[in-house]
């Protein structure tokens, strides 16, 4: 068992309106009422729109939720239409943003000169990057699956001094299992995440290795929670459609 505190983060993706994220958020503070969140970060990433909403009503009821975005821009601000940039982010209190989800690698055509950039772009607006990471079927089957994931992270990271990488998080996410119900066997997440966090200790030393939180996404449940976080690399999770309900999330959370 490490000391690493365990993450449970909701990736909301393009899902609710504002009003529906406000009544999410209002009863997942309610929810979590059942859970030791000393004992556990929980973190939701609302679309951009709703990270306002979020912000006030988890300042008002003082709720134990962190929120953060799903994309951030890879320029600090200027003439680039439609993004959003860290500073901006920071300023309505999120500490959190995804970097090179895999639905941003293959809409958006994010390559890991883009994830790179962004990554680096959250540390120097103070926010804390979740580099997604994992590898598609074709990938998986050819037993590349490792090594596929690794050359993301280390694109993802390039440039990051020892004192960034201690303190990113990694998500894998293997395509295949995202939004599929195919959920990794926790020996298949634990696998990756050990490679994740052998890779980290090569790069920058025990130090950062020791300290990084490494997540496993793709089809997380209260069903599967246990098993996966029972894993010893496996730090916590990234959620997609399960954060949408309160009750399964704050589950998922109190790993139930
Ligand atoms: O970022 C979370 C994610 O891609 C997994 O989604 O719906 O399979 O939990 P889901």
């Amino acid at each position: 068992m490490s000391n690493r505190t365990p993450l449970m983060a909701g990736n909301w993706k393009m899902n609710l309106d504002w009003k529906q994220g406000l009544a999410l958020v209002e009863e997942l503070g309610d929810q979590l009422k059942s859970v030791d969140t000393d004992r556990v970060e929980v973190v939701v990433l609302p679309p951009f729109v709703d990270i306002r909403t979020v912000q006030t009503v988890v300042e008002a009821d003082k709720l134990p939720i962190g929120y953060g975005s799903q994309d951030i821009s890879a320029h600090e601000s200027g003439a680039y239409t439609g993004e959003v940039s860290g500073a901006m982010l920071k300023a309505l209190g999120a500490t959190y943003t995804t970097v090179g989800h895999s639905e941003r690698r293959q809409y958006h055509a994010e390559t890991e000169e883009v994830t790179d950039a962004k990554v680096k772009a959250s540390f120097d607006a103070g926010l804390t990057p979740i580099l997604c990471v994992g590898e598609p079927l074709e990938e998986r089957q050819a037993g590349k699956h490792v090594e596929y994931t690794l050359a993301q992270l280390e694109g993802g990271i390039a440039s990051l001094s020892a004192e960034q990488a201690k303190q990113i998080v990694i998500a894998y996410e293997p395509v295949w299992a995202i939004g599929t119900g195919e959920v990794a066997t926790p020996d298949d997440a634990q696998e990756v995440c050990a490679a994740i966090r052998d890779a980290l200790r090569a790069l920058h030393g025990d130090e950062v290795a020791d300290a990084v939180r490494v997540l496993y996404g793709g089809s997380v449940k209260s069903s599967n929670v246990v098993e996966l976080m029972g894993k010893e690399d496996v730090d916590g999770a990234l959620i997609g459609g399960a954060s949408l309900k309160a009750e399964e999330f704050a589950r998922i959370a109190g790993f139930q």
